[in-house]
C-alpha cells in the first residue's frame, strides 16, 4: 500500500529529533508499487528517508520523501552450512540481528543494536566491532528511477569500503533500495578482537551467539546515547584515513593515539572520537547542542535544537580538531 502525507512534522522521523516539516512524504509497502508511486508523484525531486538515523535536516524539506516499509524477513535458500536471507528495506536492523541470533545463525551479531533499517545498511556499509555489513551482503535489490526498472546488484559491484558504497556516489539519488540479501552461517565464527568485546563475552560465560549479542548491546548502551532520550545520529563524523607519515608524526607526540590498519597501502585510520576528545571537546556544550559526554564522536541534541544549530556546532568541532591536529574530519551523517 502507498500512504501519502502533506506538510508532515518529521521530528519523530529523524533520530536527531530536529524540528522540520516535509512538504510531501510517501510510505510504500512493496517494491512493485514504486512505478505507480513515481508515475503519480514525479521522478525529479525526491529523497529516501529510511529510519532517519543518519540524517540531519537543516531546513524544511521540499523534495518528496520516500519511506520504504517492507518489513519481511524470508529465508530464500539453504546451501550447506549457509543460509541466504532476503530482508525488506523496512526491517529494523536490530530486529534482523535478533531474528538471526534466535535461529543460531552467525554473521551479524557484532552489528547488534545499530539503529536504522536494513535498506539503509548498505548505503554507508554499517559497521561495528570489527564487522561490516558488506561481509554478509550478497546482493542489493533496488528500483532504478530513471530507467523505471528493477535491478539486483551483486555485492562486488556495490563499491563497499569503510562507510562507503556506490549508493553514496554514482547511484546517489538514482535508486530506491527495496531489499538486501544476506548470507548467514550455521557454523560458529566469533569475532571478539575489538576493544572490550572479549572481556565482556567471557564475563557472560563464553562465545555463544546470545552472549556476544548481549555483550555488544551492553557496550553500546554504556557509550552511546539512547535516541529516545537524547536526539543524535550515532557517530556524527567518520574516522579519518590519513597517510602513514601523518599518523607517525602524531604518534611521536601522542604515544597513546589509537589507529587502525586499512585496506589501502600506506594509509591508517585514526579515531575521530579520540581526536575530538583530545581537543578538549568531550562533553562540551553550546546552546542546545553538545558533544556526548561518553563518546566524543556523537553530537547530541540537548532539546529543541534546530538542524542549523547542529551543523554550526559541527563546523566548530571540525575547526578545533583541524587547529589542534591539522586533520580535517568530515561528517558521516547526510546533511540535508
Ligand atoms: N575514544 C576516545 N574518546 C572518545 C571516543 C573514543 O578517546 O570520546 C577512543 C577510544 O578509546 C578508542 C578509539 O577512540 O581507542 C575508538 O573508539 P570506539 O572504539 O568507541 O569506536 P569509534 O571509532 O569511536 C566506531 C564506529 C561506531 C562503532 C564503533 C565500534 C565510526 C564512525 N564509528 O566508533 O559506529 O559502533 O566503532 O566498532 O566508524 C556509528 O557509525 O554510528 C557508530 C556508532
Amino acid at each position: 500500500m502507498i500512504r501519502f502525507y502533506e506538510d508532515i512534522d518529521i521530528t519523530p522521523r529523524n533520530s536527531f529529533h530536529v524540528r522540520q516539516v516535509a512538504k510531501r512524504l510517501v510510505e510504500f509497502d512493496r517494491a512493485e508499487e514504486l512505478p505507480e508511486l513515481f508515475a503519480k508523484y514525479g521522478t525529479s525531486d525526491w529523497y529516501v528517508l529510511s529510519g532517519g538515523n543518519n540524517v540531519l535536516f537543516t531546513v524544511d524539506i521540499e523534495p518528496l520523501l520516500i519511506t520504504p516499509c517492507d518489513d519481511r524477513i524470508e529465508v530464500v535458500a539453504y546451501e550447506g552450512d549457509k543460509v541466504r536471507v532476503k530482508v525488506g528495506a523496512g526491517v529494523e536492523w536490530d530486529d534482523l540481528v535478533s531474528w538471526a541470533v534466535e535461529r543460531e545463525l552467525w554473521g551479524i551479531e557484532n552489528l547488534s543494536l545499530i539503529p536504522g533499517k536494513a535498506g539503509a545498511a548498505p548505503v554507508q556499509n554499517i559497521g561495528a566491532y570489527g564487522v561490516e555489513v558488506k561481509d554478509v551482503i550478497r546482493n542489493v535489490e533496488m528500483y532504478f528511477v530513471e530507467g523505471g526498472n528493477f535491478i539486483t546488484l551483486a555485492a562486488e559491484h556495490c563499491g563497499f569500503g569503510y562507510r562507503e558504497s556506490v549508493f553514496k556516489h554514482s547511484l546517489k539519488g538514482r535508486v530506491v533500495i527495496t531489499a538486501i540479501e544476506i548470507e548467514l552461517s550455521k557454523v560458529a565464527n566469533p569475532r571478539l578482537g575489538y576493544g572490550d568485546v572479549v572481556r565482556e563475552v567471557e564475563a557472560r560465560g563464553g562465545a555463544t551467539l546470545a552472549n556476544i549479542r548481549d555483550a555488544i548491546c551492553s557496550i553500546r548502551r554504556s557509550k552511546l546515547p539512547d535516541t529516545a532520550v537524547l536526539g543524535n545520529a550515532g557517530s556524527f563524523f567518520k574516522n579519518p584515513i590519513v597517510e602513514q607519515e601523518v599518523a607517525e608524526r602524531l604518534r611521536a607526540e601522542y604515544p597513546d593515539m589509537p589507529s587502525y590498519p586499512t585496506q589501502e597501502e600506506g594509509k591508517v585510520k585514526l579515531a575521530a572520537g579520540w581526536l575530538i576528545d583530545k581537543s578538549g571537546l568531550k562533553g562540551y556544550k553550546e546552546g542546545n547542542v553538545g558533544v556526548h559526554e561518553r563518546q566524543a564522536l556523537v553530537l547530541v541534541n540537548l532539546g529543541g535544537a534546530t538542524g542549523g544549530e547542529v551543523i554550526a556546532f559541527a563546523h566548530k568541532v571540525v575547526a578545533r580538531v583541524k587547529e589542534k591536529f591539522g586533520i580535517e574530519i568530515s561528517p558521516e551523517v547526510n546533511v540535508l
